[in-house]
């Protein structure tokens, strides 16, 4: 088991030894998994190539790590709750021995279907306990996953199936989110017809929708099931061997194929949650992400299951049937450790607390906050109403390339801080360095975020490019890992994350590329150049602006505006939708013909006399009249 930290002692304690002597502490807390072999190696490699390893010449399986290795224990203690969107559908329960069952079923199904230790294995479903099945599936066989979130459009999907060159479908004929249906068998059909590539189609029958079945290419998940076995023999993989490849946003248009690998991941995701969260044994634990985000990998799937937790998986959205959805849920199956987002906590706040009335959350232990950063009125309303000034609020910042939690409170063990993400984890250094790349060593300071080494769950490289991953994460401060994130630290050493330096946008807790959005907008024909900036936004955190000048000047402003809300949904998905569409008759520039973002930015944020000194522009005009045009 686990080695779990309970006193702030411990934490210090645990903290420094991590720093002094990585090895010893890792290689004690690796100890406790399961291994066909012990590794060679506890670490090796350093940032400069970023050849980073752990645990290298290790072998093992993680999912007889999250499964088998439990099957004696607590064989029969519920591994995954379901809760459907429609509250009057039944909910189904999965002990940990079912949970092996279906997941050995499917590993069958799957090598049966040709899928082989390597491949990549695109996954596009809805929250249903088959998305967790299917991504434990592949990694009991070998195969790299990679989850595509339900809210992606057809062209998305095809841009990550040709980058990751999956072999393999898997979907679900669709389902529903509140009242609305979503048709992902649809939405995949139309994706993979760009992808040739795309052997087999897998399709789990959710909710009896019609589906077109490509003879030769579909299959349907009941009839590939039938005849396998509820056991399989696991295969032995390297430490190293990749586990899965998770697409995110960055400053440049195309989203990177984010690589984890297993043995490294699998030993900080588990380690990060049990300390993070607290877990004990017979708690019930929800986190209300989407599996297809890098928080529903970690902390819905693998963290949990590798501690033996019982994890809820939740179909719906919060507001169906009505505002009181959640907290019916928590009273349903009495949760204990509850994990959300920032923007969620707004939504709910702006509902008022007549929601709340008649619900007793008593339940709850400890609350979680992941995503962006938390404004301190969020933290308190959540701190009051849901947590009742019982539950301490672990604010866990980490990201898609970190494979887990860098900078949280361990709940109720080390103190927590409106707004601020606190104390690093162990095995965790953040640095902050300031304009010129220098390190900070004063105790209160501000600047970039940085991490001087490498922890376990650290991404390994971007899929089939490691130049680009050398080249966005170590040489912006070589010899560090760039965060990409801008935050402070008070005199207690707690960190305060305050949000993106780059030109990433974090908009409901969705990580969107400023060049991505601009990219899908200049499809439409009269979209001559467009530039897309964030802006605070009272529920989402932040905005998007787009500012677009055009080529004719199009007669129909409303229409344009919706075709342009088209394109964005239709080449990204309806999250990257703009807040705000200015039509511009040009984009302030500098003499080289750069936008100034800079300005931009300022103008959104309604920062009109902070756009500074315009006259070294090419065309200075330009400002004045967006600054006119927004402020109307
Ligand atoms: O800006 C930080 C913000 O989310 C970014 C990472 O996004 P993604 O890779 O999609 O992963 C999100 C879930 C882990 C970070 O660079 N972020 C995440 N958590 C926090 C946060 N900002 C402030 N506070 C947090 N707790």
């Amino acid at each position: 088991m686990l080695q779990k930290i309970s006193s702030h002692e411990e934490y210090t304690n645990a903290f420094n030894e991590s720093i002094n002597n990585p090895n010893d502490f890792w290689g004690k807390v690796a100890h406790s998994f399961s291994w066909k072999k012990k590794w060679d190696k506890v670490f090796s490699g350093g940032f400069e190539k970023a050849d980073y390893k752990w645990f290298e010449g290790g072998r093992l399986n993680i999912t007889e790590n999250c499964l088998d290795r439990y099957l004696e224990s607590i064989g029969d203690k519920t591994a995954i709750i379901w809760e459907p969107n429609n509250p009057s559908e039944k909910n189904r329960q999965l002990t940990y021995r079912e949970l092996h069952e279906e997941v050995c079923r499917f590993s069958n199904a799957l090598e049966k279907t040709g899928v082989n230790k390597g491949d990549t294995v695109c996954l596009y479903m809805p929250m249903i306990p088959e998305l967790a099945i299917a991504m434990l599936a592949c990694a009991r066989i070998g195969a790299i996953h990679s989850i595509v979130f339900g809210g992606f459009s057809a062209q998305s999907i095809a841009d990550r199936i040709k980058d990751a060159e999956c072999k393999w479908m898997i979907t679900a004929d669709g389902c529903f989110r509140g009242d609305k249906p979503l048709y992902l068998k649809k939405i995949v059909d139309e994706a993979l017809e760009q992808c040739p590539s795309i052997q087999k189609s897998i399709v789990f029958n959710r909710s009896n929708f019609d589906c077109n079945m490509k003879p030769g290419r579909d299959l349907w998940w009941a009839d590939i099931i039938k005849d396998c076995t509820t056991t399989h023999d696991s295969a032995i993989m390297e430490s190293e061997d990749p586990l899965f490849i998770l697409y995110t946003s960055g400053s440049t248009g195309k989203p990177k194929g984010v690589l984890h690998t297993i043995a490294g991941y699998m030993v900080y995701a588990a380690y990060t949650f049990l300390n993070v969260f607290q877990y004990k044994p017979e708690q019930i634990y929800w986190c209300t992400a989407d599996i297809g985000w890098v928080t529903g990998h970690s902390y819905i799937v693998y963290g949990p299951l590798l501690n033996g937790a019982t994890t809820l998986i939740y179909e719906g959205v919060p507001q169906f049937p009505d505002w009181g959805r959640w907290w019916d849920i928590i009273d349903k199956y009495k949760v204990n450790i509850f994990y959300t987002a920032p923007t969620a906590i707004r939504s709910l706040e702006a509902q008022g607390t007549n929601w709340l009335k008649r619900k007793s959350l008593l339940s709850l232990s400890v609350l979680g906050t992941v995503g962006e950063p938390i404004n301190e009125e969020a933290w308190v309303w959540y701190f009051k109403n849901i947590g009742k000034e019982n539950c301490p609020i672990v604010d866990t910042w980490w990201q898609t390339e970190t494979g887990g939690i860098l900078i949280s409170s361990l709940a109720g063990i080390t103190p927590t801080k409106p707004s601020y993400a606190t104390l690093p984890l162990p095995g965790v250094e953040p640095i902050i360095v300031d304009a010129n790349g220098n390190e900070i060593i004063e105790p209160i300071a501000e600047g970039n975020l940085c991490i001087r080494k490498s922890w376990p769950g650290q991404a390994r490289t971007v899929y089939k490019d490691h130049k680009r991953f050398i080249q966005t994460y170590f040489t912006t401060y070589p010899g560090k890992y760039f965060t990409g994130d801008g935050c402070k630290r008070d005199s207690n050493g707690n960190y305060r994350i305050t949000g993106r330096v780059d030109d990433v946008i974090n908009v409901s807790g969705h990580r969107i590329g400023t060049a991505e959005v601009e990219n899908a907008i200049n499809e439409h024909s009269e979209v001559y150049e467009s530039a897309v900036v964030g802006f605070p936004h009272a529920i989402k955190g932040q905005g998007i602006f787009a500012f677009v000048s055009c080529q004719p000047h199009p007669n129909d402003l409303i229409l344009f505006k919706q075709e342009v809300l088209n394109i964005v949904a239709k080449i990204i998905g309806p999250f990257a939708k703009p807040d705000r569409i200015e039509i511009v008759s040009g984009l302030p520039k500098t003499r080289s013909g750069k936008i100034m973002r800079r300005i931009l930015r300022k103008i959104a944020e309604g920062e009109f006399d902070k756009v500074g000194d315009v006259t070294t522009l090419l065309n200075p005009e330009v400002v004045e009249e967006i600054i006119k045009k927004v402020k109307t």
